[in-house]
């Protein structure tokens, strides 16, 4: 059973005499050792700290074989459809039937709400392997945490009890409602309104670029709630496709993502019960801004993956493609292209790995860290898979080779939870600040 390496709880820690499963040492032993003294001995092993296995920078053998069981699903089930879906402009259906099947649309969903409890690590390393292969199926996992993470973080016990098992079950999916026509970057802009009206909320606006729209029985929805104050007169709800007034524009006509539905979602008068507000009134776009601090980093583990698609092809291609009496592999300048596409592809991923711990661990540098990966491997990611498309020549500009599909799929990962721009701004604020 897959989600057996992933349940949380206490991971294999050493425990040796001067410190505790955390790792931090006793009072004791602290005075008896100049801090100097002490970082030698732990660098040498000499305290008997250090293990045979010096596992900083290296990824768990857990979260390695959660990877294997994942790149088998998606070689079997998901990629075979991956060129279809994009030209058909179709919903990867047998993607999500296989994803729920195997318990990974939303992975992330805590035990005590019916999932599997996956770290944030282990999410970001399925949508790595799915988006690997086709980036609109792996936006099936990455939306159903975008949409649930305002509810897990800020949402009362019963909306969590209400609202996460069943998309744990599979039984739901989930998406997150924040941009407008007119509030794109500038998300603090939106108009959609709610009244307060008897003992809940009547809703009306139109929120645009939604991911999986139509698709989720669920969408987290920021409204004001109160004009004229700014971002702080902005609350959150959880609005059912079942409510009455709720509506779906068409479906846009994308770039890329095709096989993933994005449309505009209409509210026309629309009822909610005061219980399905997201925390206090008021704190709708701080929740928000908290949910794509932890989700930016999804969308980096996404850029990962089709980074990682389109070079594996590439260097297998290199290796076959005869030019000249040899394979092209043999040329210096197609070794550089590779070299460059692997080093800007392994610095990506080790940004993005140190991000989802962050994210776990919800660490004070989270919102710079989740903005710097989702910027970085974005940006990566477009690089790599435009040199992948180059180094196929002509081949790589058709639909009979997965390239182009990959470059038009990264240029997304630039653009959607803030664009390269926004994600700046948000780091350059943050080290200001500091
Ligand atoms: N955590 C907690 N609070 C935060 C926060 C964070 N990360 N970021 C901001 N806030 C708080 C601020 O502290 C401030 O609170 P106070 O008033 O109490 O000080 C309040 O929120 C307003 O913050 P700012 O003044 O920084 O707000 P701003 O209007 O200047 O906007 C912004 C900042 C970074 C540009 C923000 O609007 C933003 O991130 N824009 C991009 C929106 C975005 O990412 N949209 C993506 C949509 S989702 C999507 O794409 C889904 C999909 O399809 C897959």
């Amino acid at each position: 059973m897959v989600t057996a390496v992933l349940r949380r709880g206490p991971w294999s820690v050493q425990t040796p005499q001067g410190n505790d499963a955390s790792g931090a040492l006793s009072a004791p032993l602290l005075a008896e050792s100049s801090a100097l003294d002490l970082a030698f001995s732990l660098l040498m092993g000499n305290m008997g700290f250090v293990t045979q296995e010096f596992d900083l920078y290296a990824v768990r053998e857990e979260h390695e074989l959660l990877r294997e069981s994942v790149r088998a699903l998606v070689e079997s089930k998901i990629a075979p459809f991956a060129a279809e879906v994009d030209h058909d402009a179709r919903y990867p259906q047998e993607a999500h039937d296989a994803l729920h099947a195997a318990d990974m649309a939303a992975i992330h969903i805590p035990e005590e709400y019916g999932g599997a409890g996956a770290d944030a690590l282990a999410t970001c390393i399925v949508i790595e392997e799915v988006a690997r292969a086709c980036v609109s199926s792996s936006l099936i996992p990455a939306v159903n945490k975008l949409g649930t993470m305002p509810v897990i973080l800020a949402g009362s016990e019963e909306l969590k009890r209400k609202y996460l098992p069943p998309v744990a079950r599979g039984e739901a999916m989930f998406s997150y409602a924040l941009s407008e026509p007119d509030a794109g970057s500038d998300a603090g802009g939106m108009t959609t309104r709610a009244v307060r009206d008897g003992d809940g909320w009547r809703l009306n606006g139109v929120k645009r670029w939604i991911t999986n729209a139509g698709v989720s029985e669920y969408y987290t929805v920021m409204a004001v709630t109160e004009p004229g104050i700014g971002t702080k007169g902005i609350s959150a709800f959880v609005v059912e496709k079942a409510d009455e007034g709720v509506s779906f524009g068409a479906p846009e006509r994308k770039l890329g993502i095709k096989g993933s539905p994005t449309r505009e979602v209409y509210f026309d008068n629309v009822w909610i019960p005061g219980d399905r507000i997201i925390g206090e009134p008021g704190t709708g776009f701080k929740t928000a801004m908290r949910t794509l601090d932890h989700t930016r980093v999804t969308i980096a583990a996404q850029a990962v993956g089709v980074a990682q698609g389109a070079l594996d092809y590439a260097t297998s291609y290199v290796k076959e493609r005869k030019q000249f009496g040899k394979p092209i592999a043999a040329l210096q300048g197609v070794q550089f292209m590779l070299a460059d596409m692997g080093m800007k592809l392994t610095a990506a991923r080790q940004l993005t790995y140190a991000a989802a711990a962050k994210s776990e661990r919800g660490d004070a540098d989270l919102t710079y860290f989740g903005a710097a990966a989702k910027c970085f491997a974005s940006d990566a990611a477009m690089e790599i898979t435009t040199d992948a498309v180059q180094l196929l020549g002509g081949y790589g500009y058709t639909q009979d080779y997965p390239l182009e599909r990959m470059m038009r799929d990264a240029k997304i990962t630039q653009i959607y939870e803030g664009t390269n721009q926004v994600q700046r701004v948000v780091m350059a604020r943050q080290l200001l600040k500091g």
